[in-house]
């Protein structure tokens, strides 16, 4: 699938997901904005992407949660770079514990950084994909979305969010050209994995779940984006892709 001449912000760029995903969009041609909050990989992916392809990467470091400093950010992009046709919210928190041990702040954090930041990402792309009438937003929800894990309500709230937006978005934003839409990853192992005490414990758990009877990886994951970022998918919109093996079936 070709990005060329595409640009991109994906946030959550350096996490275990986003790092493939990132490389991916570079393979394909697309210019990539990699917005994170670790300086440090950020600088490593920078390398990786300069070393694998027809594309190019540049590392934003941003923490989403600095909701001024997010908008002055990408506006100062936009500003130097032009339109930003693909967005791909991928960043994430996901504290674990039993619901009573939340406290409000708690619960209003993981929204800021998975639901808000995203909105804020929309606002200041869609001006520009609306002035070329083309855009793709794609918002990465989860399995957890489904019911199927406790201890994780604030994240499964937001997960849940980011599939009310894409589909409200994807109502609205249709008629200029944009499509919406958002993917579950089932269980990918990566740091987000490190949440189960018991690793092993949990690998047979999402075997027994799963039709295909391996592990995920993140290229799975990067595929599916790579699809829905793509001219391939212009005739797709406001769905949600289960990416799990075969997990959910619905
Ligand atoms: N890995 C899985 O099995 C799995 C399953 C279902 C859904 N997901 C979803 O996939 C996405 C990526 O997950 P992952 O496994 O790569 O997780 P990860 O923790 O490896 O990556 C998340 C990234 O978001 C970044 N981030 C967090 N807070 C931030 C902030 N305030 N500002 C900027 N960046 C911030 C982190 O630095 C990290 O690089 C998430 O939305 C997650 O909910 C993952």
């Amino acid at each position: 699938m070709d990005l060329r001449g595409k640009k991109i912000l994906l946030t959550g760029a350096v996490g275990g997901l986003g790092w493939d995903s990132a490389l991916e969009f570079v393979r394909a041609g697309g210019r990539v904005f990699a917005l994170d909050i670790n300086l440090d990989k950020g600088k490593l992916l920078e390398q990786q992407a300069a070393d694998s392809g027809a594309g190019s990467l540049v590392y934003v470091n941003q923490d989403l949660g600095d909701q001024d400093g997010l908008l002055r950010t990408l506006q100062s992009i936009v500003q130097r770079e032009g339109e930003i046709e693909i967005l791909v919210n991928n960043a994430a928190i996901y504290p674990s514990k039993r619901f009573e041990e939340y406290s409000m702040d708690e619960y209003r954090m993981v929204q800021q950084i998975n639901v808000e930041a995203a909105v804020i990402c929309c606002q200041v792309l869609l001006p520009g994909m609306k002035q070329c009438g083309y855009g793709r937003i794609i918002n990465v929800s989860s399995v957890t979305f489904y019911g199927v894990l406790p201890n994780l309500y604030p994240y499964v709230a937001s997960k849940a969010s980011l599939i009310g937006l894409t589909r409200a978005w994807a109502r609205e934003f249709g008629a200029f050209g944009i499509t919406v839409n958002a993917i579950c990853p089932g269980a990918i192992p990566t740091e987000a994995e490190k949440i189960h005490p018991d690793p092993e414990a949990y690998t047979r758990s999402v075997l027994e779940h799963q039709a295909l009877k391996r592990r995920g990886h993140p290229r799975d994951i990067a595929a599916a984006l790579l699809y829905f970022a793509s001219a391939a998918s212009s005739f797709v919109t406001g769905q949600v892709l289960n990416v799990d093996g075969g997990w959910m079936m619905h």
